[in-house]
Protein backbone atom coordinates (compact mmCIF):
# COMPACT_ATOMS: atom_id res chain seq x y z
CA UNK A 1 0.00 0.00 0.00
CA UNK A 2 1.18 3.73 -0.21
CA UNK A 3 -0.08 6.76 0.89
CA UNK A 4 -1.57 9.46 -1.29
CA UNK A 5 -1.35 13.42 -1.12
CA UNK A 6 -3.81 15.04 -3.87
CA UNK A 7 -3.37 18.57 -3.85
CA UNK A 8 -5.28 21.39 -5.84
CA UNK A 9 -2.51 23.30 -7.93
CA UNK A 10 -3.05 26.80 -10.18
CA UNK A 11 -1.20 25.58 -12.58
CA UNK A 12 -0.85 22.05 -14.03
CA UNK A 13 2.03 22.21 -16.08
CA UNK A 14 4.13 24.09 -14.18
CA UNK A 15 3.20 21.88 -11.33
CA UNK A 16 4.12 18.80 -13.26
CA UNK A 17 7.63 19.96 -13.97
CA UNK A 18 8.14 20.83 -10.44
CA UNK A 19 7.16 17.32 -8.68
CA UNK A 20 8.58 15.53 -11.48
CA UNK A 21 12.48 17.16 -10.47
CA UNK A 22 11.20 16.63 -6.82
CA UNK A 23 10.81 13.04 -6.64
CA UNK A 24 13.09 12.87 -9.94
CA UNK A 25 9.97 10.93 -11.37
CA UNK A 26 7.82 10.79 -14.54
CA UNK A 27 4.55 11.73 -14.62
CA UNK A 28 2.06 8.20 -14.49
CA UNK A 29 -1.07 10.23 -15.58
CA UNK A 30 -1.43 13.12 -17.55
CA UNK A 31 -5.27 13.98 -18.53
CA UNK A 32 -7.04 17.85 -18.93
CA UNK A 33 -6.60 19.07 -15.54
CA UNK A 34 -5.24 16.33 -13.61
CA UNK A 35 -2.16 14.16 -13.21
CA UNK A 36 -0.75 11.74 -10.77
CA UNK A 37 2.91 10.51 -10.00
CA UNK A 38 3.21 6.69 -8.68
CA UNK A 39 6.51 6.53 -6.45
CA UNK A 40 7.82 4.06 -5.40
CA UNK A 41 10.49 5.50 -2.80
CA UNK A 42 9.20 7.02 -0.30
CA UNK A 43 5.86 4.95 -1.68
CA UNK A 44 3.32 7.98 -2.32
CA UNK A 45 0.69 8.42 -4.88
CA UNK A 46 0.85 12.22 -5.40
CA UNK A 47 -2.55 13.03 -7.57
CA UNK A 48 -2.61 17.02 -8.73
CA UNK A 49 -6.23 18.67 -9.70
CA UNK A 50 -5.68 21.81 -11.90
CA UNK A 51 -7.82 23.86 -9.18
CA UNK A 52 -7.39 27.34 -9.91
CA UNK A 53 -8.14 29.64 -7.10
CA UNK A 54 -8.95 26.49 -4.68
CA UNK A 55 -9.82 27.59 -1.01
CA UNK A 56 -7.51 24.64 0.18
CA UNK A 57 -3.88 23.66 -1.30
CA UNK A 58 -4.62 19.63 -0.06
CA UNK A 59 -7.73 18.24 -1.86
CA UNK A 60 -7.79 14.67 -0.07
CA UNK A 61 -5.39 11.70 1.63
CA UNK A 62 -5.51 8.41 1.28
CA UNK A 63 -4.14 4.98 1.16
CA UNK A 64 -3.74 2.83 -2.07
CA UNK A 65 -4.62 -0.63 -1.84
CA UNK A 66 -3.47 -2.98 -4.46
CA UNK A 67 -5.52 -6.18 -2.89
CA UNK A 68 -8.96 -7.18 -3.93
CA UNK A 69 -9.64 -7.66 -0.13
CA UNK A 70 -8.58 -4.39 1.35
CA UNK A 71 -10.41 -1.83 1.20
CA UNK A 72 -13.66 -4.42 2.31
CA UNK A 73 -10.96 -4.80 5.40
CA UNK A 74 -10.46 -1.48 5.84
CA UNK A 75 -14.59 -0.78 5.59
CA UNK A 76 -15.34 -2.96 8.04
CA UNK A 77 -12.45 -1.69 10.29
CA UNK A 78 -13.53 1.42 10.04
CA UNK A 79 -17.47 1.35 10.12
CA UNK A 80 -16.40 -0.79 13.83
CA UNK A 81 -15.07 2.17 14.85
CA UNK A 82 -17.80 4.48 13.97
CA UNK A 83 -15.70 6.39 11.25
CA UNK A 84 -16.91 5.35 7.65
CA UNK A 85 -18.42 8.09 5.98
CA UNK A 86 -18.95 6.62 2.32
CA UNK A 87 -18.66 3.79 1.03
CA UNK A 88 -18.01 3.75 -3.13
CA UNK A 89 -18.41 0.36 -5.12
CA UNK A 90 -16.94 0.64 -8.69
CA UNK A 91 -17.08 4.66 -9.10
CA UNK A 92 -15.12 6.39 -11.90
CA UNK A 93 -13.11 9.27 -10.16
CA UNK A 94 -10.11 10.88 -11.83
CA UNK A 95 -9.81 8.68 -14.43
CA UNK A 96 -10.10 5.50 -12.90
CA UNK A 97 -13.11 3.10 -11.63
CA UNK A 98 -12.17 2.44 -8.11
CA UNK A 99 -13.64 0.93 -5.29
CA UNK A 100 -13.45 3.03 -2.00
CA UNK A 101 -14.34 3.71 1.68
CA UNK A 102 -14.53 7.48 3.07
CA UNK A 103 -13.50 8.74 6.37
CA UNK A 104 -13.01 12.59 7.82
CA UNK A 105 -10.87 13.47 10.22
CA UNK A 106 -11.99 15.97 13.41
CA UNK A 107 -11.52 19.33 10.91
CA UNK A 108 -13.20 17.39 7.81
CA UNK A 109 -10.22 16.59 6.36
CA UNK A 110 -11.13 13.88 3.41
CA UNK A 111 -9.42 10.32 3.22
CA UNK A 112 -10.06 7.69 1.54
CA UNK A 113 -8.89 3.85 1.20
CA UNK A 114 -8.97 3.08 -2.41
CA UNK A 115 -8.38 0.57 -4.82
CA UNK A 116 -7.74 1.32 -8.82
CA UNK A 117 -9.90 -1.39 -10.27
CA UNK A 118 -9.48 0.14 -14.11
CA UNK A 119 -8.32 3.01 -15.77
CA UNK A 120 -11.45 5.40 -17.96
CA UNK A 121 -11.25 8.06 -20.86
CA UNK A 122 -13.45 10.17 -18.27
CA UNK A 123 -12.43 12.05 -15.45
CA UNK A 124 -16.18 11.09 -14.11
CA UNK A 125 -19.02 8.86 -14.67
CA UNK A 126 -19.41 8.09 -18.28
CA UNK A 127 -21.77 10.69 -19.40
CA UNK A 128 -24.37 9.66 -21.89
CA UNK A 129 -23.70 11.07 -25.12
CA UNK A 130 -26.08 13.05 -27.46
CA UNK A 131 -25.81 11.65 -30.99
CA UNK A 132 -25.45 13.94 -33.68
CA UNK A 133 -28.17 14.28 -36.20
CA UNK A 134 -27.74 14.24 -40.33
CA UNK A 135 -27.84 16.97 -42.70
CA UNK A 136 -28.35 15.13 -45.57
CA UNK A 137 -32.29 15.69 -45.79
CA UNK A 138 -32.87 11.77 -46.88
CA UNK A 139 -30.56 10.71 -43.65
CA UNK A 140 -32.96 13.58 -41.75
CA UNK A 141 -36.11 11.56 -42.68
CA UNK A 142 -34.60 8.12 -42.15
CA UNK A 143 -34.08 9.19 -38.55
CA UNK A 144 -37.03 10.77 -38.18
CA UNK A 145 -39.14 6.98 -39.75
CA UNK A 146 -36.85 5.49 -37.40
CA UNK A 147 -37.54 7.75 -34.75
CA UNK A 148 -41.30 7.89 -34.55
CA UNK A 149 -41.47 4.09 -35.19
CA UNK A 150 -40.23 3.96 -31.59
CA UNK A 151 -42.64 6.12 -30.36
CA UNK A 152 -46.01 4.07 -31.98
CA UNK A 153 -44.31 0.86 -30.76
CA UNK A 154 -43.97 2.26 -27.05
CA UNK A 155 -46.76 4.67 -26.78
CA UNK A 156 -48.29 5.19 -23.00
CA UNK A 157 -52.29 6.14 -23.78
CA UNK A 158 -52.67 8.26 -20.48
CA UNK A 159 -49.98 10.04 -20.71
CA UNK A 160 -50.83 10.39 -24.42
CA UNK A 161 -54.22 11.17 -23.12
CA UNK A 162 -52.68 13.88 -20.46
CA UNK A 163 -50.53 15.54 -23.21
CA UNK A 164 -52.92 16.08 -25.53
CA UNK A 165 -55.63 17.79 -23.07
CA UNK A 166 -53.02 19.91 -22.43
CA UNK A 167 -52.25 21.21 -26.34
CA UNK A 168 -55.95 21.77 -26.29
CA UNK A 169 -58.23 18.56 -27.30
CA UNK A 170 -61.53 18.18 -25.62
CA UNK A 171 -62.00 15.10 -23.76
CA UNK A 172 -64.57 14.78 -26.06
CA UNK A 173 -62.53 14.82 -28.55
CA UNK A 174 -60.10 12.02 -27.32
CA UNK A 175 -63.05 10.03 -26.29
CA UNK A 176 -63.91 10.54 -30.52
CA UNK A 177 -60.91 9.11 -31.73
CA UNK A 178 -60.16 5.53 -32.01
CA UNK A 179 -57.99 3.73 -29.22
CA UNK A 180 -54.38 4.33 -30.23
CA UNK A 181 -54.94 6.97 -32.33
CA UNK A 182 -53.87 9.24 -30.47
CA UNK A 183 -49.68 9.34 -29.61
CA UNK A 184 -49.39 12.57 -27.69
CA UNK A 185 -47.53 13.77 -30.36
CA UNK A 186 -49.13 17.01 -31.01
CA UNK A 187 -48.32 20.55 -30.33
CA UNK A 188 -52.01 21.60 -30.58
CA UNK A 189 -55.35 20.70 -32.08
CA UNK A 190 -55.61 22.27 -35.70
CA UNK A 191 -59.05 21.25 -36.19
CA UNK A 192 -59.96 23.73 -33.73
CA UNK A 193 -58.10 26.75 -36.03
CA UNK A 194 -61.34 26.78 -38.32
CA UNK A 195 -64.08 25.04 -39.04
CA UNK A 196 -64.23 21.92 -41.45
CA UNK A 197 -67.37 21.51 -43.33
CA UNK A 198 -69.37 19.00 -44.40
CA UNK A 199 -68.53 17.20 -47.65
CA UNK A 200 -64.90 18.72 -47.88
CA UNK A 201 -61.57 17.22 -48.78
CA UNK A 202 -59.04 17.37 -46.13
CA UNK A 203 -55.40 16.29 -45.95
CA UNK A 204 -53.44 16.05 -43.22
CA UNK A 205 -49.44 15.92 -43.33
CA UNK A 206 -47.78 13.33 -40.94
CA UNK A 207 -51.05 12.13 -40.11
CA UNK A 208 -49.02 9.63 -37.55
CA UNK A 209 -51.78 6.99 -35.90
CA UNK A 210 -54.64 9.04 -37.42
CA UNK A 211 -55.75 11.42 -34.40
CA UNK A 212 -56.71 14.35 -36.22
CA UNK A 213 -57.32 12.83 -39.15
CA UNK A 214 -60.43 11.19 -37.43
CA UNK A 215 -61.37 13.84 -35.98
CA UNK A 216 -61.80 15.68 -39.46
CA UNK A 217 -63.60 12.59 -40.55
CA UNK A 218 -66.31 13.77 -38.07
CA UNK A 219 -66.54 16.79 -38.75
CA UNK A 220 -66.70 16.60 -42.72
CA UNK A 221 -69.28 13.50 -42.36
CA UNK A 222 -70.06 11.16 -45.04
CA UNK A 223 -69.97 13.10 -47.92
CA UNK A 224 -66.34 14.55 -47.50
CA UNK A 225 -63.01 12.77 -47.31
CA UNK A 226 -59.86 13.06 -45.38
CA UNK A 227 -56.46 11.79 -46.50
CA UNK A 228 -53.85 10.96 -44.42
CA UNK A 229 -50.03 10.79 -45.46
CA UNK A 230 -46.92 9.39 -43.52
CA UNK A 231 -43.52 8.46 -44.35
CA UNK A 232 -43.35 6.02 -41.33
CA UNK A 233 -44.57 2.41 -42.14
CA UNK A 234 -45.45 1.44 -38.19
CA UNK A 235 -47.62 4.55 -38.01
CA UNK A 236 -49.42 3.97 -41.42
CA UNK A 237 -50.26 0.62 -40.31
CA UNK A 238 -51.12 1.65 -36.62
CA UNK A 239 -54.01 4.59 -38.38
CA UNK A 240 -55.23 2.28 -41.09
CA UNK A 241 -55.69 -0.87 -38.51
CA UNK A 242 -57.78 2.01 -36.39
CA UNK A 243 -59.74 2.60 -39.23
CA UNK A 244 -60.58 -0.44 -40.07
CA UNK A 245 -61.57 -1.61 -36.32
CA UNK A 246 -63.71 1.39 -35.85
CA UNK A 247 -65.25 1.23 -39.85
CA UNK A 248 -64.69 4.96 -40.65
CA UNK A 249 -65.06 4.88 -44.22
CA UNK A 250 -64.27 8.68 -45.10
CA UNK A 251 -60.43 8.38 -44.65
CA UNK A 252 -57.51 6.99 -46.44
CA UNK A 253 -53.79 6.48 -45.28
CA UNK A 254 -51.22 6.87 -48.52
CA UNK A 255 -47.39 6.54 -47.85
CA UNK A 256 -45.55 9.28 -48.67
CA UNK A 257 -43.37 12.00 -48.00
CA UNK A 258 -44.61 15.74 -47.35
CA UNK A 259 -42.36 16.90 -49.69
CA UNK A 260 -43.40 15.38 -52.29
CA UNK A 261 -46.95 14.46 -51.50
CA UNK A 262 -48.58 11.25 -53.56
CA UNK A 263 -52.07 13.94 -53.78
CA UNK A 264 -53.22 15.50 -57.13
CA UNK A 265 -53.14 19.34 -57.74
CA UNK A 266 -55.65 21.49 -56.60
CA UNK A 267 -58.08 18.30 -54.92
CA UNK A 268 -58.10 18.91 -51.48
CA UNK A 269 -60.03 21.66 -49.55
CA UNK A 270 -58.27 21.64 -46.03
CA UNK A 271 -54.67 20.69 -45.09
CA UNK A 272 -54.17 19.86 -41.55
CA UNK A 273 -50.82 18.94 -39.90
CA UNK A 274 -49.76 18.85 -36.05
CA UNK A 275 -46.25 19.32 -35.12
CA UNK A 276 -44.70 17.67 -38.33
CA UNK A 277 -42.89 20.41 -40.81
CA UNK A 278 -40.71 21.30 -37.91
CA UNK A 279 -39.58 17.82 -38.66
CA UNK A 280 -38.88 18.29 -42.21
CA UNK A 281 -34.98 19.47 -43.63
CA UNK A 282 -37.19 21.04 -46.32
CA UNK A 283 -40.02 23.39 -45.16
CA UNK A 284 -40.16 25.15 -48.72
CA UNK A 285 -40.78 22.12 -50.46
CA UNK A 286 -43.57 21.37 -47.81
CA UNK A 287 -45.25 24.18 -48.39
CA UNK A 288 -45.04 24.62 -52.05
CA UNK A 289 -46.19 20.96 -52.37
CA UNK A 290 -49.11 22.25 -49.83
CA UNK A 291 -49.88 25.18 -52.24
CA UNK A 292 -49.88 22.99 -55.26
CA UNK A 293 -52.31 20.41 -54.11
CA UNK A 294 -55.15 22.86 -52.33
CA UNK A 295 -58.06 24.31 -54.37
CA UNK A 296 -57.70 28.31 -54.81
CA UNK A 297 -59.65 29.79 -52.00
CA UNK A 298 -58.72 26.06 -49.46
CA UNK A 299 -57.35 26.85 -46.02
CA UNK A 300 -54.18 25.75 -44.15
CA UNK A 301 -54.85 25.09 -40.64
CA UNK A 302 -51.60 23.95 -38.80
CA UNK A 303 -50.06 23.55 -35.60
CA UNK A 304 -46.25 23.43 -35.46
CA UNK A 305 -43.28 24.28 -33.51
CA UNK A 306 -41.35 27.91 -34.07
CA UNK A 307 -38.42 29.27 -32.31
CA UNK A 308 -38.54 33.00 -31.09
CA UNK A 309 -34.97 33.12 -30.85
CA UNK A 310 -31.86 30.57 -31.86
CA UNK A 311 -30.86 27.72 -29.47
CA UNK A 312 -27.15 26.55 -28.97
CA UNK A 313 -25.93 24.46 -31.85
CA UNK A 314 -25.51 21.59 -29.70
CA UNK A 315 -28.88 21.40 -29.22
CA UNK A 316 -29.83 21.60 -32.96
CA UNK A 317 -27.76 19.24 -33.48
CA UNK A 318 -28.98 16.56 -31.42
CA UNK A 319 -31.25 13.72 -32.48
CA UNK A 320 -33.36 13.68 -29.76
CA UNK A 321 -33.82 17.46 -29.80
CA UNK A 322 -34.52 17.07 -33.52
CA UNK A 323 -37.44 14.19 -32.51
CA UNK A 324 -38.45 15.88 -29.90
CA UNK A 325 -39.42 18.79 -32.41
CA UNK A 326 -37.40 21.35 -31.17
CA UNK A 327 -33.89 21.01 -33.46
CA UNK A 328 -35.29 21.14 -36.64
CA UNK A 329 -37.73 23.98 -35.69
CA UNK A 330 -37.04 27.45 -37.80
CA UNK A 331 -37.59 30.95 -36.28
CA UNK A 332 -41.01 31.91 -36.20
CA UNK A 333 -40.52 34.90 -38.58
CA UNK A 334 -38.64 32.21 -41.54
CA UNK A 335 -41.13 30.07 -40.91
CA UNK A 336 -44.16 32.73 -41.49
CA UNK A 337 -42.07 33.59 -44.57
CA UNK A 338 -41.74 30.39 -46.23
CA UNK A 339 -45.51 29.97 -46.04
CA UNK A 340 -46.13 33.52 -47.72
CA UNK A 341 -42.60 32.09 -50.34
CA UNK A 342 -45.20 29.71 -51.45
CA UNK A 343 -48.25 31.86 -52.44
CA UNK A 344 -50.12 31.73 -48.95
CA UNK A 345 -52.46 34.83 -48.49
CA UNK A 346 -53.84 35.73 -45.40
CA UNK A 347 -51.32 34.45 -43.05
CA UNK A 348 -52.24 34.58 -39.46
CA UNK A 349 -51.23 33.28 -36.38
CA UNK A 350 -54.55 32.20 -34.66
CA UNK A 351 -52.36 31.51 -31.11
CA UNK A 352 -49.36 30.85 -29.75
CA UNK A 353 -48.60 29.23 -26.74
CA UNK A 354 -45.40 27.54 -25.13
CA UNK A 355 -44.56 24.34 -25.96
CA UNK A 356 -42.32 23.71 -22.76
CA UNK A 357 -45.94 24.45 -20.60
CA UNK A 358 -47.27 21.48 -22.81
CA UNK A 359 -44.43 19.11 -22.55
CA UNK A 360 -43.60 19.84 -19.05
CA UNK A 361 -39.79 19.83 -18.15
CA UNK A 362 -40.12 17.35 -16.01
CA UNK A 363 -40.77 14.93 -18.69
CA UNK A 364 -38.40 11.77 -17.90
CA UNK A 365 -37.70 12.12 -21.63
CA UNK A 366 -37.00 15.86 -21.48
CA UNK A 367 -34.69 14.99 -18.38
CA UNK A 368 -32.17 12.27 -20.31
CA UNK A 369 -32.51 14.86 -23.39
CA UNK A 370 -31.05 17.51 -20.70
CA UNK A 371 -28.93 15.01 -19.49
CA UNK A 372 -27.21 14.15 -22.82
CA UNK A 373 -27.02 17.68 -23.82
CA UNK A 374 -25.11 18.47 -20.26
CA UNK A 375 -27.50 21.60 -20.05
CA UNK A 376 -28.44 22.85 -16.66
CA UNK A 377 -32.23 22.80 -15.57
CA UNK A 378 -32.02 26.65 -15.53
CA UNK A 379 -30.54 26.49 -18.78
CA UNK A 380 -33.56 24.30 -20.36
CA UNK A 381 -36.17 26.28 -18.76
CA UNK A 382 -34.32 29.85 -20.46
CA UNK A 383 -33.94 27.63 -24.05
CA UNK A 384 -37.61 26.80 -23.72
CA UNK A 385 -39.20 30.06 -23.11
CA UNK A 386 -38.03 29.75 -26.82
CA UNK A 387 -40.08 27.23 -28.15
CA UNK A 388 -43.55 28.16 -29.19
CA UNK A 389 -46.60 25.98 -30.44
CA UNK A 390 -47.65 28.31 -33.61
CA UNK A 391 -50.93 27.56 -34.75
CA UNK A 392 -51.32 29.24 -38.72
CA UNK A 393 -54.25 29.96 -40.71
CA UNK A 394 -53.69 30.85 -44.17
CA UNK A 395 -55.48 30.54 -47.89
CA UNK A 396 -54.25 29.98 -51.13
C1 LIG B 1 -44.79 14.36 -34.09
S1 LIG B 1 -45.56 13.14 -35.06
C2 LIG B 1 -47.16 13.82 -35.27
C3 LIG B 1 -48.18 12.81 -35.72
C4 LIG B 1 -49.61 13.33 -35.82
N1 LIG B 1 -49.69 14.52 -36.59
C5 LIG B 1 -50.16 13.55 -34.42
O1 LIG B 1 -50.34 14.71 -34.05
O2 LIG B 1 -50.46 12.56 -33.75
C6 LIG B 1 -44.78 13.38 -36.59
C7 LIG B 1 -45.28 12.49 -37.71
O3 LIG B 1 -44.87 13.04 -38.94
C8 LIG B 1 -44.32 12.05 -39.76
N2 LIG B 1 -43.33 12.72 -40.63
C9 LIG B 1 -42.27 13.45 -40.23
N3 LIG B 1 -41.60 13.93 -41.27
C10 LIG B 1 -42.25 13.51 -42.37
C11 LIG B 1 -42.04 13.66 -43.78
N4 LIG B 1 -41.02 14.38 -44.22
N5 LIG B 1 -42.89 13.08 -44.63
C12 LIG B 1 -43.95 12.34 -44.17
N6 LIG B 1 -44.20 12.13 -42.85
C13 LIG B 1 -43.36 12.72 -41.97
C14 LIG B 1 -43.74 11.04 -38.82
O4 LIG B 1 -43.64 9.78 -39.40
C15 LIG B 1 -44.73 11.08 -37.67
O5 LIG B 1 -45.78 10.18 -37.86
Amino acid sequence: MRVQLALNVENLDEAVEFYSKLFDAKVNKRKPGYANFAIEQPPLKLVLFENPGAAERLNHLGVEVFEGGDVRAATERLKAAGLADSVEDEQTCCYATQDKVWSLDPQGLRWEWYRLLEDSETFGRKAMTAERRPQDPERVREMVQEGYTRVVQDVDASHAADLSRRVGYSDEELEAVPDGANLGVGCGNPTAIDALRAGETVLDLGSGAGMDAFLAARQVGPTGHVIGVDMTEAMLEKARENARKTGVENVEFRKGQIEALPVEDESVDVILSNCVINLSPEKDRVYREAFRVLRPGGRVMISDVVLERPLPQAVLDSVDAYLGCVGGASLREEYLETVRQAGFREVRVDRESNFADAIGLDDPQVQEVMEKLEITPAQVRDYAKAVISLHLFARK
